[in-house]
C-alpha cells in the first residue's frame, strides 16, 4: 500500500497556500491524501501565532498527536508554519515525538528535507527565515476541479506594528518575480480555476524590478480565462492612487476590498505604529468608493491595545458607523512576547476587553445585517462553487465577495450566473436564478 500523509492547517491565506504546495510535493514524492491523522505515515501540522489563542491551540494539537505518535511509532510527525518558525528545535524538547520542524520560508526547500526526514535517525530543524519564498510550480493537474486559488505574490513583512509577531515569524518583505506568478496563474487557469486571489501581508509593497502591485494586477487582468481577481491584505499607509485606479479599469478585478484599520482613534494607531491617522484612511475609503462604486469594505479591527481607553474605543465605534464596513474581522489585543506592544504599560484587564469586543461586534452585525438587506430584490453576479450544506440549493459569492445560496434544478457549478436576492441574512443572501452567465 502507497505512503499517506495528513496536513491540518490553522492560521490565514497564506498558510492554507503553503499546505497546497507542501501537499503537491508531498503527492509528487508519491503520498496519497489521507482522511484523518492516524492513517497517515506523515502528518503535519501547519500552526498559525498571530495570538496566544492560535499558538495554544496549535501546540494542544501537537501534543495530542505526539501521544497518538507513542502508540503508534510508525509515522513522522512534522511542525510547519509561525510557530514553528517562532520557537524552532526548542520544539523537540516540549514534543519527544516531533520528528520534523519546518518554517515558512523553507518550504521551497521541502523536497530535499522530506527525504531527509524519512532516512530517519535524526530529528531535523529547517527554519532559515531569509530564504527566497517558494516557487508554486510543479504537479500540474493538482487543482483540478477547483474554481478558486491563491498565489501568494510577497512573503514576510517589514512594518513591525507594534502589537504584530508576523515580522519575525515570515521574516523580511521578498517579492516573487512577476513571470513565475503569472505562470501559475496561467496554468491554474488552464486546470478550470476561475478566481485567483493573490495573497501577502501587504501586497501593496509588491515589486520586483520595474513592476509593482498595480503593473502585476494589469496583467493578471490579461489571462484569458480567468474571471476574477482578488488580493489581500492591504495596508493602508501603502495604498496608492495607481492601486486605486486599478478598480476604476479592470474589469475582472473584484469590488472588494480587505483594508485593516484596526482602531478609530489617532493616539492608538500611532502606538500602534500603523502609519495613517483615520482621516486618512476615511479618504482612502472614498477615493475607492469613487473608483468604484459599490466596492465591499471589509476590515480587521482590535480592541483592548495597551492604554486604550473608553474615548478610544468610542472613536473606533464612531468611525465603523461612518464608513459601514460590509463585514469586519475583530479581535481582542493579545500580547505577542518580543514585540513592543507587549512591553507598554496599561494593559487592558480580560473582562474589559471582551466587554469592548462584544459591544463592538454588536454594532457591526446591525451594520452588515442593513448591507445584506440593502440587496433584496436586486440582480448579483455569482460565480458557483457547488451545492450548498442545506438541502438543493447551490451557493457561491457576488464579485463583493458575499455567499449567495439559490436554488437551480441544473447542475450549474463553474459557472458565473445571475442572482436575483429574495432574503438576507448577517451570514449570506438567498436569491433565485435569473440566468446563466458562462
Ligand atoms: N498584514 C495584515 C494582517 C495580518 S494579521 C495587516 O497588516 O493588516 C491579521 C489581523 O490579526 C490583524 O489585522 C490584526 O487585526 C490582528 N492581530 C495581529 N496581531 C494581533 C495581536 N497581537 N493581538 C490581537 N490581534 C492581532
Ligand atoms: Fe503585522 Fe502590521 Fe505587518 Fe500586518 S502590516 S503583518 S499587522 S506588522
Ligand atoms: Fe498566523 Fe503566520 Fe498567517 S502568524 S496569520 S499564519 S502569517
Amino acid at each position: 500500500m502507497g505512503k499517506r500523509y495528513y496536513i491540518e492547517t490553522m492560521g490565514c491565506q497564506m498558510n492554507e497556500y503553503d499546505s497546497d504546495h507542501l501537499s503537491r510535493i508531498l503527492e509528487d514524492s508519491g503520498y496519497l491524501r489521507a482522511s484523518e491523522p492516524d492513517k497517515a505515515d506523515f502528518v503535519l501540522v501547519n500552526t498559525c501565532s498571530v495570538r496566544a489563542k492560535a499558538e495554544q491551540k496549535a501546540l494542544s494539537r501537537l501534543g495530542r498527536l505526539a501521544s497518538l505518535k507513542r502508540k503508534n511509532p510508525g509515522f513522522l510527525l512534522g511542525v510547519a508554519g509561525c510557530v514553528a518558525q517562532q520557537r524552532g528545535s526548542d520544539l523537540f524538547e516540549r514534543f519527544p515525538g516531533l520528528d520534523l520542524v519546518l518554517g515558512p520560508r523553507e518550504i521551497g526547500n521541502f523536497r530535499e528535507i522530506l527525504r531527509r526526514a524519512e532516512n530517519g535517525g535524526t530529528r531535523l530543524a529547517a527554519v532559515n527565515a531569509h530564504t527566497r519564498p517558494a516557487s508554486f510550480m510543479g504537479r500540474f493537474d493538482y487543482f483540478q476541479n477547483s474554481i478558486k486559488a491563491y498565489i501568494t505574490i510577497i512573503e514576510g513583512c517589514n512594518n513591525f506594528c507594534s502589537y504584530c509577531i508576523v515580522p519575525y515569524v515570515r521574516g523580511r518583505e521578498t517579492s516573487r518575480p512577476p513571470h513565475e506568478i503569472l505562470d501559475e496563474a496561467r496554468n491554474l487557469s488552464l486546470q478550470g480555476v476561475k478566481e485567483i486571489t493573490l495573497l501577502g501581508q501587504n501586497v501593496n509593497s509588491y515589486v520586483y524590478g520595474d513592476t509593482r502591485f498595480p503593473g502585476l494586477l494589469q496583467a493578471m487582468n490579461e489571462i484569458k480565462s480567468l474571471r476574477r481577481i482578488r488580493f489581500t491584505t492591504s495596508h493602508p499607509k501603502d495604498l496608492s492612487p495607481e492601486l486605486i485606479e486599478c478598480f476604476a479599469h479592470l474589469e475582472k478585478l473584484c469590488s472588494h476590498i480587505h483594508l485593516p484599520f484596526q482602531a478609530g482613534s489617532n493616539r492608538v494607531l500611532k502606538a500602534m505604529k500603523r502609519g495613517y491617522t483615520c482621516e486618512t484612511y476615511m479618504e482612502r475609503i472614498h477615493e475607492l468608493r469613487q473608483a468604484r462604486p459599490g466596492i465591499a469594505v471589509t476590515s480587521d479591527v482590535m480592541v483592548g491595545f495597551p492604554g486604550e481607553t473608553e474615548q478610544d474605543f468610542e472613536l473606533t465605534l464612531d468611525l465603523m458607523q461612518k464608513i459601514e464596513f460590509d463585514n469586519l474581522f475583530s479581535f481582542k489585543y493579545s500580547d505577542r512576547a518580543g514585540t513592543q506592544a507587549a512591553r507598554m504599560q496599561g494593559k487592558i484587564p480580560e473582562k474589559e476587553k471582551l466587554a469592548r469586543l462584544s459591544r463592538l461586534q454588536e454594532l457591526q452585525r446591525g451594520i452588515t445585517l442593513q448591507k445584506n438587506r440593502e440587496l433584496i430584490g436586486k440582480n448579483v453576479e455569482v460565480l458557483v462553487e457547488g451545492a450548498s450544506k442545506k438541502g438543493h440549493a447551490f451557493t457561491g459569492r457576488t464579485n463583493t465577495n458575499k455567499v449567495v445560496n439559490f436554488q437551480c434544478d441544473d447542475s450549474p457549478k463553474d459557472t458565473l450566473v445571475n442572482v436575483k436576492v429574495k432574503r438576507a441574512s448577517f451570514n449570506s443572501l438567498w436569491g433565485e436564478l435569473t440566468s446563466i452567465r458562462s
